[in-house]
């Protein structure tokens, strides 16, 4: 059957098929897409794909939706940076970065990133372009970051995995990739609330973004039940996108008996799973332990793909670094899902920055940095950890009556408070505290010279 295939023209490829074989393509996700042109004659710069080359391999191309509607998160953010820089109170505090402080409220640069640059700038490398994907001594080390050293899918070469910028410009290659190839309808479930830049990212693609319950305002917890109701509700083949680990902005996350339910009802209704891996490592300190729902649903056989982001868990936030990967039926099937991975990236950016991914490849590939790495990562995870119990423990201090059991249950960079809008105004107005209104903070801005204050002025507002 494979080689039925490969011998027939591309386009054409279906019409070769007898009806049994029809029924087994079927099965698979990617079943129809084309093999482009060969992979040689893809490599920068010695080949320029013509308008008809690329035309010809995505005649579904949609127009992309440029009417998303999306400047609320930007301004936002950027609206807290500027409150919190005109302020002239030095305890001021910002709650509203999405990276990572050390304990002095710094940015921080792991020593184990200085040690993989200096190795990097001293090895002299030229500046030559990558190919389309990447640096690939990255990204095999990246699928094996996330799918494992034992992993079957990377043994039988079933990953297909380009590098990517960063974790954003990985789910905008998802997006686009759906959006040309996915045979079901262009739906995408993103849970309620989810990361600002999903519905953007996602509509630019031209995939149309639904929404599945994930937050329970009453419990400060997880909606359960909500989401896995509206996951089996969802047009069959739907295509759903989840969170590994450390959920932005909740901090909630399913536990591992959850997940098990969650691939169950994702197998049941045949749905296809997008996961957003952009804090491997950041959430628990234990890289294993926080992709254990991408390897449980690979393990399931779930057909499925997967944005990584090494911003937070390598610090290498401006660096732009990541991958997207996906899981593809059979190593045959993988060869023309990366040739059209290529087609679709071509025209993007040509091919990726090279310092940022040789950095996180040093790291990954050699033992001893990789293990310093590790320890580092379980450090930031752990200075994030202690702050939460430092802020509830301050707080009850303080004699607050609410349950900020919450503030040690979630995980990750942010905390959901459960602080309304108005509470989050008067944090900033009276007492210099800068955060979004929806309550979400950023546990990395919480240091120990500032979480006694910080607890004092949310008793303040809750009060
Ligand atoms: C859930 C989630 N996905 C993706 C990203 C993308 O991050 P970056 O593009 O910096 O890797 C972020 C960043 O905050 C995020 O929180």
């Amino acid at each position: 059957m494979i080689s039925a295939i490969s011998k027939v023209p591309r386009h054409n490829a279906w019409r070769s098929l007898t009806p049994s074989a029809l029924a087994t393509r079927a099965a698979s996700t990617w079943a129809n897409v084309p093999q482009g042109p060969p992979v040689c004659s893809l490599i920068f710069p010695l080949y320029e794909p013509s308008d008809n080359d690329l035309g010809c391999e995505s005649s579904n191309m949609r127009e992309p939706n440029r009417q998303a509607n999306h400047p609320t998160f930007s301004q936002a953010i950027l609206g807290i940076t500027e409150a919190y820089k005109k302020d002239s109170l030095p305890e001021k505090i910002n709650l509203g970065v999405g990276a990572y402080r050390d304990d002095k409220g710094k940015p921080y640069v792991l020593p184990s990133v200085r040690s993989a640059e200096k190795k990097v700038v001293d090895s002299n490398l030229d500046k030559e372009y990558a190919g389309i994907t990447g640096v690939p001594s990255f990204t095999k080390a990246a699928a094996v970051l996330a799918y494992s050293s034992g992993s079957t899918a990377i043994k039988e070469d079933r990953v297909a995995i380009t590098q990517s910028i960063s974790g954003t410009g990985a789910l905008r290659i998802g997006g686009e990739f759906l959006a040309r190839h996915f045979p079901g309808d262009k739906k995408i479930f993103i849970p309620t609330p989810s990361w600002a830049n999903h519905n953007a990212v996602f509509k630019d693609s031209g995939l149309q973004v639904e929404k599945y319950r994930y937050y329970n305002k009453d419990t400060i917890g997880l909606d359960f039940d909500g989401m896995v109701a509206d996951i089996k509700a969802a047009p069959e083949g739907s295509v759903i996108l989840l969170h590994a680990c450390a959920h932005n902005p909740t901090g909630i996350d399913p536990t591992e008996a959850q997940w098990k339910q969650i691939s169950d009802v994702v197998k049941e209704k045949k749905h296809y799973p997008f996961f957003d891996m952009a804090y491997q490592g950041f959430a628990s300190g234990d890289t294993d332990r926080d992709a254990f729902p991408v390897r449980h649903f690979v393990r399931e056989g779930h057909s499925l793909c997967l944005a990584q982001s090494f911003a937070k868990n390598m610090g290498l936030y401006g660096e732009r670094v990541g991958a997207f990967s996906i899981v593809c039926d059979s190593a045959e099937e993988k060869k023309r899902v990366d040739s059209q991975v290529k087609i679709l990236v071509r025209p993007l950016y040509s091919n990726p920055p090279v310092h940022g991914a040789r950095i996180a490849s040093e790291i990954l590939n050699d033992p001893n940095l990789n293990k310093q790495w590790l320890g580092e990562v379980k450090g930031m995870a752990e200075r994030i950890i202690s702050m939460r119990a430092l802020l509830k423990e301050n707080l009850e201090k303080l004699g607050s009556k609410h349950d900020w059991s919450h503030i040690t249950s979630q995980i990750g960079m942010f905390a959901y408070t459960g602080l309304t809008p108005t509470q989050m105004d008067q944090l900033a107005q009276e007492n210099s505290v800068y955060a979004t209104k929806d309550g979400r903070i950023s546990v990395a801005g919480i240091t120990s010279g500032n979480v006694k204050r910080l607890a004092e002025s949310i008793h303040k507002v809750t009060s």
